[in-house]
């Protein structure tokens, strides 16, 4: 007899068992007597968690929730400080949106969330992922929540051998097949973490939940699944870039444009980042020196070099800071220790 396909059933089960511990999340011996996360918290979370790792997130969501407790705080915050203890996650568009909702949720909504996903939906920088996550996990919603964990899991379990990106509405309308009406946050986040573990990139299949009717497993194919298109190589981009260090060891810096790449971070002046010849021109005059290394990073679209000058100045005009690294971008902190921070060890001395 051919197995009656996934259960809903099987994969809480063995979440109630195997549950990672986060915390933002409602373990779920509690969430089973209808205890839910604080949607501040679960907005929060999810929005950090977009394009990046649990295991990156978690310390960056105690920071923030200990700094502003409560989506008033947030929304009374600086932008400069949200942009500074945001750096280093990345995709910054995600930094700028938070308080821009924030400040609606504080200034519009009295503090109060929307439990629908409709209601998410109408807030900035909340799109179909971050919506269905916030209804399904603070409110219990039954809302199909889809990410590229589990995607995997459905590619496998249904053996969808189309690729990614062309399976996308496949898959999502199958994970909403599978959906139940009951415990809809832990079984959101029950498939979330089967995809993190034991469906990850080795498939351990002998421990999961849905052994039995995963058709990928069936025909010795999960681990060949998701396929996906092959992607573009990503072009290299160049740019040059000015670190002025005053004797006292603070730097010239500037808040980048709000539109743009790192929009909104603390950074220094420098050229724009070109496939082509690099334009440039130092900030001021100064004995520039260049390092003898580049500085490499890569972002979504392009990898960057980036040549680095450094001066020391005396007393030049401008916006001189002393620079805490953890508030820069990951590619100013990369400039900033190449240059060896506030002693600038490879220029002159
Ligand atoms: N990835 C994004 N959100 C998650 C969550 N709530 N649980 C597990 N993995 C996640």
């Amino acid at each position: 007899m051919p197995h009656p396909g996934p259960d809903s059933a099987d994969v809480l089960d063995w979440y109630d068992r195997n549950a990672r511990v986060m915390p933002w999340r409602m373990p779920p011996v509690q969430s089973r007597a209808g205890l839910r996360s604080d949607p501040y918290h679960v907005w929060l979370s999810e929005v950090m968690l977009q394009q990046t790792t649990v295991a990156a997130v978690g310390r960056y969501f105690t920071a923030f929730v200990s700094r502003w407790p409560d989506v008033h705080a947030l929304a009374a915050a600086e932008d400069a400080a949200v942009m500074a203890e945001w750096a280093g996650l990345g995709y910054y568009a995600r930094a700028r949106n938070l308080l821009k909702c924030a400040r609606v949720v504080s200034a519009e909504l009295h503090g109060v969330f929307p439990d629908t996903v409709e209601g998410l939906l109408s807030l900035p920088g909340i799109g179909p992922y971050t919506a269905g996550a916030i209804a399904a996990i603070a409110f219990d919603r039954r809302a199909t929540v889809v990410d590229a964990n589990v995607e995997r899991v459905m590619a496998r379990l249904f053996a969808v051998r189309e690729p990614l990106p062309d399976c996308k509405t496949e898959l999502r309308a199958l994970a909403e097949s599978l959906t139940p009406d009951a415990r809809c946050g832990d079984y959101a986040q029950a498939v979330m973490d089967l995809g993190a573990t034991l469906c990850g990139q080795q498939p351990q299949c002998g421990a999961c939940p849905w052994r039995d009717s995963c058709k990928a497993r069936a025909l010795g194919i999960a681990a060949e699944l998701p396929r996906r298109r092959a992607k573009p190589p990503k072009p290299v981009r160049h740019g040059v870039i000015y670190l002025a260090r005053r004797p006292d060891g603070a730097v010239l810096v500037e808040t980048r444009p709000e539109k743009g790449l790192l929009g909104g971070m603390l950074g220094f002046p420098g050229s724009d980042w070109v496939e082509g010849e690099v334009q440039h021109a130092p900030p001021l005059g100064a004995d520039w020196q260049e390092l003898p290394e580049e500085v490499r990073h890569t972002f979504t679209h392009f990898h960057l070099r980036l040549r680095v000058f450094t001066a020391t100045v005396a007393d030049a005009e401008g916006r001189f800071e002393r620079v805490e690294p953890a508030s820069l971008p990951t590619v100013m902190r990369k400039v900033y220790a190449l240059a060896g921070g506030r002693g600038f060890a490879y220029a002159g001395g």
